[in-house]
């Protein structure tokens, strides 16, 4: 089959598409022919081993202390079951499906366990549309539900609610029945009130100088710490970071044993039950993409080069259009 490989760490024009073989099919497995997938933050951030703050040692010693442990990158996917394994109930040969993996969507074919983070494509999806949707999606839904347990009525901020995870925190705040106020540049208001948002603040101004008080603050963008955020938290809000550093293990350690405002992080890992319900949000129309551009396997360098410059939307990758 034919890959894109991350040979070692460097700028997207490190990518390069190659022949290696078909991956083997197990007992329990199911080989997916991938249609599409992103390319996201996390991608790009693995490619040019941009681990930040205190990840940077624990990046390299999960992903590969000098060049990418594995070298097939792409974690979300969709495409078409083009065989399963002889204990697999669930799919079978001709299923569209769509999911996540820790690595190896960058290619024509992807093996992935049956019980793994994957569903049926939702109804009135494409397969990029749907392979767009759950990096954001289960990163939102995973901090939102799981980690801040949003409740109807509640007020969540969104710092940097327009990029890769932002434009999903929203419609998902909004599905939990929160009031958002969206932070983000002036020019993404338009984006962001269309996907939901009640309140705008630019993010050129202080959002600490706001006299309203949040049961949330969700910290996309890293432009905050949960010192700084107290003053704009409610008595029992919640400070949530996508950004691990020493500070922020810190403040989640030391405020799980109060009572008052709390700082919570987590690593979003999804998994079969949690994409399920959002295929049946997708499936409503509860939730929706917002594409950028797609380019061919081929031309994933420019794919990756055209992600770092933070379009409107997800750029994607088409597997199947590289023969
Ligand atoms: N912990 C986890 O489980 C988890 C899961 C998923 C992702 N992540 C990490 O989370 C990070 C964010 O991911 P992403 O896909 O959302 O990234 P992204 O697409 O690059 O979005 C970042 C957004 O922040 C905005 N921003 C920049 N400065 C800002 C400011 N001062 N105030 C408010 N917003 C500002 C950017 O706007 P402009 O474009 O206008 O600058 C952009 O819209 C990545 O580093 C990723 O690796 C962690």
């Amino acid at each position: 089959m034919r890959a894109a490989i991350t040979p070692q760490y460097g700028p997207a024009a490190v990518l390069q598409v190659t022949q290696v073989p078909d991956p083997i099919v197990g007992e329990n497995e199911v080989l997916v022919q991938v249609h599409a997938s992103p390319v996201t933050a996390g991608d790009r951030r693995v490619r040019a081993a941009d681990f930040p703050g205190a990840s940077a040692a624990v990046g390299r010693l999960m992903m590969g202390v000098l060049r990418p442990r594995n070298p097939i990158q792409g974690t979300m996917f969709a495409g078409e079951v083009v065989a399963v394994g002889s204990k697999v109930s669930r799919y079978s040969a001709g299923d569209q499906v769509f999911g996540s993996a820790d690595h190896g969507a960058y290619a024509e074919l992807l093996v992935r366990p049956e019980d793994s983070t994957m569903a049926t494509l939702p109804k009135g999806f494409d397969y990029a549309q749907a392979a767009a949707v759950p990096y954001g999606a289960i990163t939102a839904m995973y901090f939102l539900q799981t980690l801040a347990e949003v409740q109807p009525g509640e007020s969540v901020l969104l710092l940097g609610a327009a990029g890769g995870v932002g434009r999903y925190a929203i419609q998902v705040a909004k599905l939990l029945g929160a009031k958002v106020t969206a932070v983000c540049s002036p020019k993404d208001f338009e984006l962001v009130q269309e996907l939901g948002a009640d309140a705008v603040l630019d993010y050129n101004e202080d959002f600490r100088k706001q006299s309203e008080r949040f049961d949330v603050v969700f910290d996309l963008a890293d432009v905050s710490g949960f010192g700084d955020c107290k003053e704009v938290l409610s008595p029992k809000g919640r400070y949530l970071t996508l950004y691990i550093s020493l500070a922020v293990l810190a403040h989640v350690a030391w405020t799980s044993m109060g009572s008052g405002p709390s700082a919570k992080f987590g690593v979003a890992l999804g998994d079969r039950e949690q994409l399920e319900r959002l295929a049946t949000w997708m499936s409503e129309g509860r939730i929706r993409p917002v594409m950028a551009q797609a380019y061919p396997l081929l031309e994933i360098s420019a794919a990756h080069a055209l992600a770092e410059q933070r379009p409107k939307g997800e750029v994607m990758v088409l597997p199947i259009l590289a023969a």
